[in-house]
């Protein structure tokens, strides 16, 4: 049993971001980040666009952002918390800057701000096209200089110990050791992540298969809004499955870049006033017709008119890989198809990111704070992680640790030999869950399809369980149950929704 006063899971901005601060606040107390990959490997990492944040106060103003996130949000976003997160945006970027995250700069010296589908202006803070991994760069230099955070790699957090609706830490595999460890806390931050890798077509890392979601949900958390699958028009379309999709950033249609159909067609002035720039769900929804329609396997990117030495200044990532794969965007238009990119919903928290359940927080992706509503405004997920780590950490600052928690009695993870499961079944029925989420619970779902998918993930989760009681614990198949957990979950709140709203579409015939 390992006691520590501050647990947090996940090493993504939400995560590190707040341990920076806790750590700060309280440079007598314990705080243990356990991840379960190397620390550098998130979500965040991979965030190209940048931060939504309001930095030019004479074209942009705190107002045109609330009401672009609220549009973008099709009526479900909660309007204060709206309010509350744009309106912090600029303190929390000049923290990010004082830690040592550079953004860039015009001519003027003043920030380069980029423009994003849904956005009525140019406000998105960005480090070329790399801003994610800037973010981490800076904040995991800051969290080596804690002498009071301890980070420990390659955990992976398996359950949350709780009793009578209170946290008292979790249990984690330590994949080097196969140890399963007992971590005793005061407080638990779940700031997990995200889901991408249910779908397997997806943006996301394969650390994002929605754990501390499922953890929480086990522990009778509250969670809402997981029928809000978020999918990005423009992943790279490279005709491979079971790997991650690389992003070509929505930033590149802000600089000016056209979609168009296989035939040069700029379809998305058919489908909304906005063009290329009309907010993500309604591009991923139309692309997804088109293609429907024309039975192609992609739609197309066309940068060719645009200067290309400035492209190169502001993409040079995207300008790399497209040229690695035989895409030369002064001649090429890129093939691109939509991709799961992000889940607006997950763990309820209030404005102080506290879930339902006393003691434990969650923050970042895995949280539903009721910023994004229906559909995420894009560039507004690292700025809502920046926001609510500042609110937790202001929370608890204030918070005296309860000496009657050291008391309680937290049993170990019961341990018996077992045999070991063949990693090629596990992997074989990912797959096969996959498919089912692609097929049953995609851009456009129908209740037949949705129930079928509900009846076959039951049986699943029998299995599962059934493996993960009589096999010896991994990462792996751990990660399944998480899975399979949290596709019961976006299936569910499918077939419970009747209205189509944001990212949301059902069409029963
Ligand atoms: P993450 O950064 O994903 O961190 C999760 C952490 O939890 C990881 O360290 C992971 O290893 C760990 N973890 C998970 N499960 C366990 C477990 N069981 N045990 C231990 N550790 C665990 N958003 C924007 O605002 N702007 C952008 O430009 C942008 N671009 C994006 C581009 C891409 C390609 C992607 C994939 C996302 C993008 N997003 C963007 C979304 C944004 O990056 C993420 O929503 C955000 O970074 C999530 O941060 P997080 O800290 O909540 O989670
Ligand atoms: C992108 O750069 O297109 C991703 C931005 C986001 O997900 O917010």
């Amino acid at each position: 049993m390992i006691k520590t006063n501050y647990l947090i899971i996940g090493s993504g901005v939400a995560g590190l971001t707040f341990a920076i601060k806790i750590a700060e606040q309280f440079p007598n107390k314990k705080i243990t980040i356990i991840t379960k990959s190397n620390a550098g490997e998130s979500n965040t990492k991979y965030a190209q666009g940048g931060i939504a944040i309001v930095t030019d106060k004479i074209e942009d103003s705190y107002q045109k952002h609330i009401e672009d996130t609220l549009i973008c949000g099709d009526g479900l976003c909660n309007e204060e918390v709206v309010k509350m997160v744009v309106t912090e945006g600029p303190k929390r970027l000049k923290e990010l800057i004082e830690w040592g995250a550079k953004f860039d700069k015009n001519t003027k010296g003043t920030l380069d701000l980029g423009k994003e589908g849904g956005h009525s202006e140019n406000r998105v803070v960005h480090h070329k096209d790399q801003t994610g991994q800037e973010i981490q760069r800076a904040i995991l230099d800051q969290v080596s200089h804690k002498e009071n955070i301890t980070v420990l790699d390659h955990y992976f957090a398996l359950d949350l110990i709780t009793d009578n609706n209170c946290c008292y830490g979790a249990y984690a595999l330590n994949e080097k050791t196969n140890e399963i460890l007992t971590y005793k806390s005061d407080f638990t931050l779940l700031a997990t992540g995200g889901i991408g890798h249910l779908y397997g077509h997806t943006t996301n890392p394969i650390i994002a298969t929605g754990d501390g979601i499922a953890m929480a949900y086990r522990a009778h958390a509250t969670i809402k809004d997981m029928e809000f699958i978020q999918f990005h028009p423009t992943a790279l379309y490279e005709n491979k499955s079971g790997s991650s999709s690389f992003l070509i950033s929505e930033a590149v249609r802000g600089f000016g870049a056209y979609l168009r159909t296989k035939n040069g067609h700029r379809f998305m002035l058919d489908y909304d006033s906005r063009g290329d720039l009309a907010s993500r769900d309604i591009v991923s929804q139309s692309i997804d017709l088109e293609l429907k329609k024309s039975g192609d396997d992609c739609v197309y990117l066309d940068c060719t008119h645009l200067n290309l030495e400035e492209f190169m200044k502001h993409f040079p990532m995207i300008y790399k890989r497209c040229k690695n794969v035989g895409i030369d965007i002064a001649k090429d238009w890129i093939p691109v198809v939509p991709a799961q990119h992000y889940l607006c919903g997950g763990i309820v928290v209030d404005k102080n990111g506290k879930t339902s359940i006393d003691n434990l927080f969650a923050c970042g992706e895995c949280s539903q704070t009721g910023l994004h509503g229906a559909n995420r405004l894009a560039s507004n997920s690292l700025l809502e992680a920046l926001v609510y780590s500042d609110k937790i950490y202001e929370y608890l600052a204030h918070q005296p640790i309860n000496e009657s928690n050291s008391k309680i009695t937290v049993s170990d993870w019961e341990r018996i030999e077992k045999p070991m499961i063949d990693p090629k079944y596990i992997s074989e029925f990912k797959s096969k869950l996959q498919l089912l989420m692609r097929q049953n619970a995609g851009i456009v779902r129908n209740d037949a399809d949705l129930l079928k998918a509900k009846d076959q993930l039951s049986k699943w989760q029998i299995e599962i369980d059934s493996i993960c009681r009589n096999y010896q614990i991994t990462k792996a198949s751990y990660e399944l149950k998480n899975m399979i957990a949290i596709g019961t979950l976006i299936v569910q709140q499918s077939i419970e929704r009747n209205e189509n709203r944001g990212g949301f579409v059902k069409i029963n015939i």
